[in-house]
């Protein structure tokens, strides 16, 4: 019997045990385990303009762990992603984050889970004009009902781990694409948010910034948190631990740093 079904037949957690704001959880498999993915298919529309964009997705990405997922565009990378982050919900498949089942959680607490524990980094960097660095930072936190001192220093915090602690004052068109992204990054990881997930965020950027922010991001997973990086250069796919192929909806092949380092090795 499967590790899965083996878990379907065990006791649930029912929601009305936890206390408020606090999500059902039980282990996803063992300590560690950030993200989980089981079976994960996805089906954008219906009949004739039916798309089949995830077929059946396995992964798991651990505390320390950084996946890169590479793909021609259409494989499915966005659609992975914005699943693996509580974004959208598959079409079936299980998908666990941080020992939350997305499937038996209520849309509050997977609301609560994504602003807590999920940060996206995007290609564009999505940071807001009118706000400056830091506020652009503490803003999700402000959101969750931080204090806006204690959101500031967490913020400031942030900034300092991306080296940008003194443009924190700074608003994004006076800071350069690699500070965007920089900031896009604090932003991503403030307040503990431990599920880093990245879509193509070094596609804006020359080869130089790209690989000092995978550098920083990169520190960020050392540091205890774990994440997906969605890139097309396979020397960026090489500061991950591991690289899965995607090609029409399914992993279709998966590298170790081991053995992809001799081929790939970030050119530093
Ligand atoms: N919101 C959507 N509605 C319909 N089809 C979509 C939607 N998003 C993505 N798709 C389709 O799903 C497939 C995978 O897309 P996507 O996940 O964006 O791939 P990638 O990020 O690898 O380029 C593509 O065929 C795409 O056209
Ligand atoms: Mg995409």
């Amino acid at each position: 019997m499967s590790e899965r079904r083996r878990r379907r037949s065990g006791p649930r957690n029912t929601r009305s045990g936890s206390p408020a704001g606090v999500p059902a959880s039980r282990p996803a498999t063992d300590d560690g385990v950030l993200l989980r993915l089981d079976g994960v298919t996805m089906h954008y529309g219906t009949g004739h303009n039916s798309v089949m964009a995830l077929a059946g997705i396995d992964l798991t990405v651990r505390r320390g762990e950084l996946v890169a997922i590479m793909g021609t565009s259409g494989s499915g990378k966005s659609t992975l992603l914005t699943i693996a982050g509580g974004l959208v919900t598959p079409t079936s498949g299980e998908v666990v984050i941080a020992d939350t089942w997305l499937s038996e959680a209520s849309a509050r607490d997977v609301a609560a889970l994504r602003r807590r524990v999920v940060g996206f980094v995007f290609q564009d960097f999505n940071l807001v004009p009118a706000l400056t660095a830091i506020e652009n930072v503490s803003l999700p936190l402000e959101l969750d009902g931080w204090k806006r001192s204690k959101a500031r220093r967490a913020a400031l915090d942030a900034l300092r781990v991306v080296e940008l602690e003194d443009r924190a004052d700074y608003f994004p068109d006076d800071l350069s694409g690699g500070q965007q992204q920089r900031t896009a990054i604090a932003r991503a990881v403030v307040g503990g948010r431990s599920l880093i997930l990245a879509d193509e965020p070094t596609g804006a950027l020359d080869s130089q910034t790209g690989e000092m922010v995978l550098r920083m991001l990169r520190a960020r997973i050392d540091d205890g948190a774990g994440g997906i990086l969605v890139t097309h250069d396979p020397r960026h796919a090489a500061w991950a631990d591991r690289i899965i192929f995607l090609r029409d909806g399914r992993i279709v092949d998966e590298t170790r740093r081991d053995d992809a380092s001799a081929l790939l090795a970030p050119q530093t």
